[in-house]
């Protein structure tokens, strides 16, 4: 074995273990290897030079070189373990965890407090027997206005206030074409509520073109306004407190006779007169009356045999009642800050 190549071979292995016991980096451990182990590296081109040796020292040359190359990748790799391994726990104490910090909250959905109101009237009703009753939203103009002995020239006809999309066929106005609907399916007698949306040209603090509410029909032999007065004191008691008064003042709808408007205690001043209630101490909350005969005879009812009272209400308007909102935009404009109060 010509001693110079064992010089070469053990020359290598020190210089080697020397770069490797200072190397600091990844990187300064990946540049060492290729400087050893490269395509050019010491040892490579130690290893093509045992070709050039006689052959008897060949076996053993080649045997050495490369154990040295077998332990020289092994430190290596070791070495990069450990760097990677103390890169790692030095992160690790410098990322401590702040348990102190507060968590990140789950948005839960809620019910809109529109739904709230609508599934909270509907309830008081259940619970006095009557029962729910739906119709389309695209209405006939017979249901929505002929059937209800709503005239061709009344106001509430006029292009600004109903959308149509034709002559005959329009966004429902209110509640009361579900009155028809289920007089002209079912025979007496009759106890229905019928909630929902409806459509009105009109956009204001107090007007959105889409708006929510709920009809109520009672009709049977006998059925009297006593009846009425009954079923809607009850339902203000029940809605807004026991001591909340309430007063009927005659008005006029085309499909009741005699009609009357619900007037409640003002919520907010309690009858002393406030901005709300426009001095008077008093709010409206719905319209009511005895159904019309001529409604009757033209969903085939005998106005002799049977009678009836029907009412329809606001949902938004008694929301913003019985919550004190002074913005019906505030339920359709989706502002979580508002929402999530209820
Ligand atoms: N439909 C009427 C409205 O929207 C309310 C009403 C319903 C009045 C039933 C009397 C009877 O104003």
């Amino acid at each position: 074995m010509s001693d110079s190549f064992k010089e070469v071979l053990r020359s290598v292995r020190e210089s080697a273990l020397k770069e490797i016991a200072q190397a600091r980096t990844e990187e300064e451990v990946n540049q060492i290897r290729i400087e050893i182990l490269g395509r050019k590296g010491k040892l490579t081109l130690l290893l093509r030079r045992v070709r050039e040796l006689p052959s008897q020292e060949r076996p053993w040359a080649g045997e050495q070189a490369n154990i040295l190359k077998t332990e020289l990748e092994e430190k290596i790799e070791e070495l990069l373990v450990r760097l990677h391994d103390e890169e790692k726990q030095r992160l690790l104490s410098q990322e401590q965890l702040d348990i102190t910090l507060p968590g990140t909250p789950l948005l839960r959905g809620r019910v809109h407090p529109i739904t709230q109101v609508m599934a909270q009237i509907v309830d008081i009703f259940t619970r006095m027997g009557f029962q729910v009753a739906e119709g389309p939203q695209v209405e006939l103009d017979y249901y929505n206005f002929e059937a209800l002995n709503i005239p061709r020239d009344h106001p509430a006809r006029d292009m600004h206030d109903t959308f149509y999309f034709s002559d005959e066929v329009l966004l429902r106005t209110h509640t009361s074409p579900v009155q028809i609907r289920v007089m002209e399916s079912q025979r007496p007698p009759i106890q229905i509520i019928a909630p929902g949306a409806v459509y009105r040209r009109d956009s204001d603090i107090s007007h959105t073109p889409m708006f929510h509410q709920v009809e109520g029909l009672m009709v049977d032999e006998g059925v009297s306004f006593a009846h009425l007065k009954g079923v809607l004191t009850f339902f203000v008691h029940e809605m807004f407190g026991e001591g909340t008064p309430l007063r009927f003042r005659p008005s006029f709808f085309p499909f009741t006779e005699p009609s009357a408007e619900v007037d409640i205690g003002c919520v907010i001043c309690h009858g002393e007169g406030c901005r709300v209630c426009g001095g008077t101490g008093w709010l409206e909350i719905l319209g009511a009356g005895m159904v019309d005969p001529e409604v009757f005879s033209i969903v085939g009812y005998d106005p002799e045999e049977v009678t009836g009272f029907a009412f329809g209400m606001g949902v938004e308007r008694i929301a913003m009642l019985k919550y004190g909102i002074n913005d019906i935009r505030l339920f359709f404009t989706n502002d979580l800050r508002f929402l999530t109060q209820f």
